[in-house]
């Protein structure tokens, strides 16, 4: 039976080092830890996140990480998930940079999330980013049929500074910002080392007692995630 209920959500920003990988793996945690099935394909030439599912051998039948090297291999990828029913969710990590190929994801996409920190740069990349997604609703045939499109404000610290929150005013003035942050967390750290955060979560809560209280740390980590993945699912 085919899976009606699959979404494609990908993390698309032209800016490098915008949390794209970070937020992927944080997602593809949350939506793990609620039993939802992953495909995740790895669409940058880097493969970071590919290289780290491998290097940490991470093993969970939840869990499932390709090579997206051609663009036009992922209408046939998604079809194949779709038909048989592989899996709940499929996230695609993208490269930093701009190209023809974004116009290609798109399409097969159900939501694109831009994670954008609080700077001069991003801002003025994200806004960039933005004007791609306008420029795709202009040109398409369907725009109703094109994914939504959604800022998630990146790395964001506990206190923001008041250049930080100049920032985060311009970006909701100039386009659609989600509610919830993606905070800066030292447990997206430890999960770049040491494997997913609701693994990690188990582990110490299975570990001893110093230990266990950092569970909640990483438990409110999901929480986030989780927060992210379902308002982009909402506007689905
Ligand atoms: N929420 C967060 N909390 C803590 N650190 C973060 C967070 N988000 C991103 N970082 C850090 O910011 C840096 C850049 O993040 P990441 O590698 O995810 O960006 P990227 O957009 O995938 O970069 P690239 O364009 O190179 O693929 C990394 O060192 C990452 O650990
Ligand atoms: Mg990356």
């Amino acid at each position: 039976m085919p899976n009606d209920d699959l979404k494609v959500v990908s993390i698309i920003t032209r800016k490098g080092g915008a949390a794209k990988t970070t937020l992927t793996r944080a997602l593809v945690s949350a939506a793990m830890s609620q039993g939802k099935r992953c495909l995740v394909f790895d669409a940058d030439p880097q493969q970071a996140l590919a290289r780290w599912a491998n290097k940490l051998q991470i093993d969970d039948p939840l869990f499932r990480i390709e090579a997206l090297t051609m663009v036009n291999e992922l209408t046939e990828k998604v079809e194949e998930a779709y038909e048989n029913d592989t899996a709940d969710f499929i996230f695609i990590d993208t490269l930093g940079a701009a190209g023809a190929w974004a116009d290609d994801l798109a399409v097969e996409s159900d939501a694109i999330v831009v994670p954008m920190m609080l700077s001069d740069d991003d801002l003025e990349i994200t806004t960039d980013t933005f004007n791609w997604y306008v420029g795709l609703r202009d040109r398409a045939e369907d725009p109703e049929a094109l994914p939504s499109f959604h800022v998630v404000l990146a790395n964001v610290p506990a206190k923001q500074s008041k250049a930080e929150l100049a920032i985060e005013e311009k970006a909701v003035a100039q386009f659609p910002v989600m509610d919830d942050y993606f905070m800066h967390r030292k447990q997206h750290k430890d999960a770049s080392s040491e494997g997913f955060i609701h693994h990690i979560a188990e582990s110490r809560r299975s570990g001893p007692g110093h230990l266990r209280v950092q569970a909640r740390h990483f438990d409110e980590a999901i929480e986030e995630a989780s927060s992210i993945l379902a308002s982009l699912m909402e506007a689905t």
